[in-house]
């Protein structure tokens, strides 16, 4: 088999290279340091995962085909006995709060039922990523393609999706995946979720998302966003309005005040073309989560 090897100066591979039959995806590991596993299961991926399922079902509804599209999906599935989410704790204070809790609202159920089924002894070991609930929530004719540029990560992103034949693990740049694969008719969703550990993703995000709604004006586009300061998250929604037409609808979870920038004090999700009956569930979403899982938590949902 024919080997990629990119080391040295990081430049974005091909999505057709990458993904292209007979090469093996082999990246300079330091180039993508992110490892999601340290991360899994925290208060944003309750949010984020909550949110997508809820999104998932409303589009679920409508006849015809969907294509999803999934930028950043790291592994699919998450150890949480593992060395990484044990040292970071992030699980135990997100998806070990929310397994415990006897008043978290209806809007949680579809991601207590995906943990569930995972955990059937109901021992917390394992979390799913995004790929997991999108792949399961797929019907006859969807359509699913899930990027991921490390190696490792894609590796055991292949294997999640063995069983869905439906769904695509492709080793490649899922910004320019989505920019060139984005159906021009149809229904897609397009999820960004980038680490935001490189200087332009937040440039590419936009660019992005301008990619997409151009190929297809209808499409739906959730993204992903810490909350650090308000400066620097006014400036990525006042970029992105600039950059696509129609509102954006915006669902903020903050655990305290954006007065730190070196933290994460929140996270955002930005979505264009939500369902009208979005924002009720995400303000269930937001609301027990900055709750439960913040210092002064806050939860803010509007349009822009
Ligand atoms: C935040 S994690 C994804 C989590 C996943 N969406 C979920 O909800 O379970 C981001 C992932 O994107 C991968 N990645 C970073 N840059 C990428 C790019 N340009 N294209 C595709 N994957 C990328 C990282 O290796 C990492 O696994």
């Amino acid at each position: 088999m024919e080997t990629l090897d990119i080391k040295g100066t990081f430049r974005w591979p091909s999505a057709n290279v990458l993904s292209g039959r007979g090469f093996l995806c082999r990246l300079d590991a330091k180039a993508l340091n992110y490892r999601h596993a340290f991360h899994a299961g925290n208060f944003a991926d309750l949010v984020k995962h909550a949110a997508l399922l809820e999104l998932l079902a409303r589009l679920g509804v409508s006849p015809g085909p969907l294509t999803v599209i999934d930028t950043h999906a790291g592994r699919g599935l998450y150890d949480l006995t593992g060395p990484e989410a044990q040292r970071s704790g992030e699980a135990e204070a997100g998806v070990g709060r929310l397994t415990a809790a006897a008043d978290a609202p209806d809007v949680f159920d579809g991601l207590t039922q995906a943990v569930r089924a995972l955990n059937p002894d109901g021992e917390l070991r394992r979390y799913p990523g995004s790929p997991w609930l999108i792949a399961r929530a797929l019907r006859r004719g969807d359509r699913y393609l899930a990027c991921e540029l490390r190696a490792d990560e894609h590796k055991a992103l292949q294997a999640v999706l063995r069983a869905a034949p439906s769904a695509q693990a492709l080793c490649a740049d899922g910004f320019r995946t989505a920019t060139e694969r984005t159906p021009r008719d149809g229904r897609a969703l397009v999820l960004i979720d980038p680490p935001f550990e490189h200087a332009d993703d937040s440039r590419r995000t936009v660019e992005t998302a301008a990619a997409v709604l151009d190929r297809n004006p209808a499409a739906h586009l959730m993204v992903w966003l810490p909350l650090k300061d308000l400066a620097t998250f006014d400036a990525f929604l006042g970029d992105l309005e600039d950059a696509v037409a129609g509102k954006l609808l915006i669902a903020e979870t903050r655990l305290r005040p954006l007065s730190d920038p070196m933290k994460m004090n929140g996270c955002a999700l930005v979505f264009a073309n939500a369902p009208a009956d979005l924002a009720h569930p995400l303000e269930a979403i937001c609301g027990w989560t900055a709750r439960v899982c913040g210092e002064t938590g806050e939860a803010r949902v509007y349009e822009r």
